[in-house]
């Protein structure tokens, strides 16, 4: 586990950016896994002025996103696809059927997790899986104590999980679905690289336990202390409760040249 301290969420945000983009330029058929959330705004909005402005060439990039929730049709400006167009998908060139996000509205969510799974499989593995991560420690909408071997499936959102959503659902609880389709924490597990990003102090204490905590599934992220290429890219706020964050600015610091992928 890697862990990088930056500034502030716009320079770690850059920072992604650039190693996503570094990754697409090694691979250009690269297989991406993408959160939604408030947290990879920032680095979607440097991709797409990359696109525009460097040639950023998403042609033959597949994606695969972590989550949706149950039972809000695509066009639902709350739904995951939604944001995922907003986003990022509609500025720019990567083809809609490149595109993967968990169907809300199946009728069949065990053969939907299935084929979602099966996919993934068949396009070669997921190369990079961004993630973001929630104030108790979830990954994707892997809850607390969700098992470290899952697999993509239906889960029932936790109430703090439901409270800090309400943001999307006009501040009502009784709004947000309580059911969502999330690749599991084995799917995480499984793809080659992943990029961790949290900013602010409200996900200090959960980056504090994924990184220097015991490894447990009641802080889902923890399991990634497990992964081989696992980064995390955060803010000063976010690393403001890490023991050893003098300790991750120093190795950073003297990383050699070759081994810098930002
Ligand atoms: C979203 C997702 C979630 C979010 C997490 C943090 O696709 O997988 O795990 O990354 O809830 O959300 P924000 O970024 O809004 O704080």
């Amino acid at each position: 586990m890697e862990v990088i301290i930056s500034h502030d969420a716009e320079s770690a945000s850059k920072k992604a950016a650039r190693y996503i983009a570094d990754v697409i330029k090694r691979k250009p058929n690269c297989v991406l896994g993408l959160a939604t959330g408030s947290t990879p705004l920032a680095l979607y909005k440097e991709l797409i002025r990359m696109h525009k402005e460097e040639n950023l060439d998403f042609s033959q990039v597949v994606t695969f996103n972590l989550d949706e929730y149950l039972g809000l049709p695509n066009n639902d400006p709350r739904s995951y696809h939604y944001f995922m167009h907003e986003n990022l998908f509609s500025h720019i060139n990567v083809k809609p059927e490149n595109i993967h996000i968990p169907d809300g509205m199946t009728t069949d969510v065990l053969a939907f997790c299935e084929e979602y799974e099966n996919k993934i499989k068949q396009a070669g593995g997921i190369d990079l899986q961004i993630l973001g991560i929630g104030n108790d420690g979830h990954i994707g909408f892997n809850e607390p104590t969700s098992s470290f071997a899952s697999r993509t499936r239906i889960k029932t959102l936790t109430h703090d999980t439901i409270e800090s959503n309400a943001r999307f659902f006009d501040n009502d609880e009784n709004k947000v679905p309580r059911h969502v389709i999330t690749m599991g924490i084995g799917t995480v597990m499984d793809s080659a690289n992943v990029l961790l990003l949290a900013f602010g102090k409200s996900k200090a204490n959960a980056i504090s336990q994924t990184v220097e905590g015991p490894l447990s599934a009641f802080i889902p992220a923890s399991v990634l202390q497990m992964h081989k290429h696992a980064k995390i890219l955060i803010d000063e706020q976010a690393a403001s409760l890490l023991k050893l964050k003098d300790y991750y600015r120093w190795v950073y610091d003297r990383k050699p040249e070759w081994n810098k992928w930002l």
